[in-house]
């Protein structure tokens, strides 16, 4: 039976994250009774792992770059949402390409849906739980081996500049009452299936997942297997699993009075926990799981923007104040999310 009942409004729905988000938190909290208001500008699909819970779920097309469209997401037959999971926006190549729509959809829709979940509470008089999802793209300049939660923020393109402004809203909006939110800082989560992102990351996804199709795959770092270069270009990553459960830990964290206590007064920001790897690693791990002839599917082209842009991203962070927070980390590497992928998509 169930022994509570939660609206939770996922905005970005219909992305790759949004959409495994509902399936997660079913899992994770089999006792709730949730009851999900999925929002996208293209509509999104009722996720298959709903089928036979006793979820409800609606979905709502809607741009909410247009303010207008955003009172629908409140006053749906559900109710006021409890939580929202503030997930939609334009990702790192398509905002420093048109340079405009990142900053209306990544900042002005959300300090948008920031300021409607001010002015409403939740059925238990609370402010509504507010989850933003942000990005190691918010780091950049000269940064330590590795990345503390004191470290500065520099961004070095749009994107990261736009969820580092988002940052400050959710901090600042937490700090007058006026909701109760955290933005967790993403890894590069991979490999990520389907189409190649418009995310300057998405190759470390391509020259796994091309490859395990048996197709070619472009990596823009380095000239060939041997370069060294491979080696010195690190990624922070994270498996998609691990993630979402990390989305469900946040709402988990903000809900417990106690364990909220511990997160640092200045900044509702947290680097969720990951780990390094070399574009090399991710090679090798590739040809531990598949074998040379994925492994030759590679080609090489390299792209200095795209290798500077890499460059610029931090390569490891300290993991021990998310874990102390309740956030988990992989423990299986990059071959564990290669495995986990051919499980879930092949
Ligand atoms: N996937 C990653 O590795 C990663 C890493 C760091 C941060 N993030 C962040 O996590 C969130 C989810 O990532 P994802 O990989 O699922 O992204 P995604 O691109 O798959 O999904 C984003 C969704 O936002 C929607 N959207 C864009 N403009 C919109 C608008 N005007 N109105 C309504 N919806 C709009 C898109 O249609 C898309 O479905 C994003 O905020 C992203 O920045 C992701």
């Amino acid at each position: 039976m169930a022994i509570d009942s939660q609206t939770i409004l996922i905005t970005g729905a219909g992305g790759w994250l949004g959409s495994l988000l509902p399936g997660k938190l079913v899992e994770l909290e089999p006792e709730t009774s949730f009851k999900f208001v999925l929002a996208d500008i293209v509509e999104p699909k009722i996720p298959s792992s709903l089928k036979g819970t006793k979820s409800e779920c609606i979905t709502i097309k809607a741009d909410l770059s247009d303010d207008s469209n955003m009172q629908a997401l409140f006053t749906t037959k559900y109710g006021k949402p409890d939580v929202i999971y503030s997930m939609h926006g334009i990702m790192s190549l398509g905002s420093e390409e048109n340079w405009d729509l990142g900053m209306r959809v990544n900042v002005d829709s959300t300090r948008a849906l920031l300021e409607k979940a001010r002015h409403q509470k939740t059925k238990q008089d609370k402010p509504i739980t507010f989850i933003f999802t942000s990005s190691v793209a918010t780091y950049g300049g000269q940064l330590p081996d590795e990345v503390l939660p004191s470290t500065s923020c520099t961004p070095e393109g749009a994107y990261g500049t736009e969820k580092l402004i988002c940052e400050y809203y959710v901090t600042e909006y937490t700090r007058k009452g006026f909701v109760n939110g955290i933005s967790i800082k993403l890894p590069t989560i991979v490999p990520r299936p389907g189409p190649p992102s418009r995310a300057t990351s998405a190759f470390v996804s391509g020259i796994v997942r091309e490859p395990l199709a048996g197709q070619e795959a472009i990596c823009p770092i380095g000239s060939g297997l041997e370069d060294a270069i491979l080696q010195q270009t690190g990624v922070w990553v994270a498996k998609p699993s691990t993630t979402l459960a990390n989305f469900v830990k946040a709402k988990q964290l903000l809900s417990n009075t106690d364990l909220s206590k511990n997160i640092l007064p200045w900044s509702r920001s947290v680097q969720l926990p990951g780990f390094t790897v070399s574009v090399h690693d991710i090679i090798q791990a590739l040809r531990n799981v598949k074998g040379d002839d994925a492994v030759a599917l590679i080609k090489f082209e390299h792209d200095e923007t795209c290798k500077r842009i890499v460059s610029s991203w931090p390569r490891a962070f300290d993991n021990s104040y998310a874990l102390s927070l309740g956030f988990i980390v992989d423990q299986d590497g990059f071959e564990g999310a290669i495995k986990e992928y051919r499980a879930n998509h092949m």
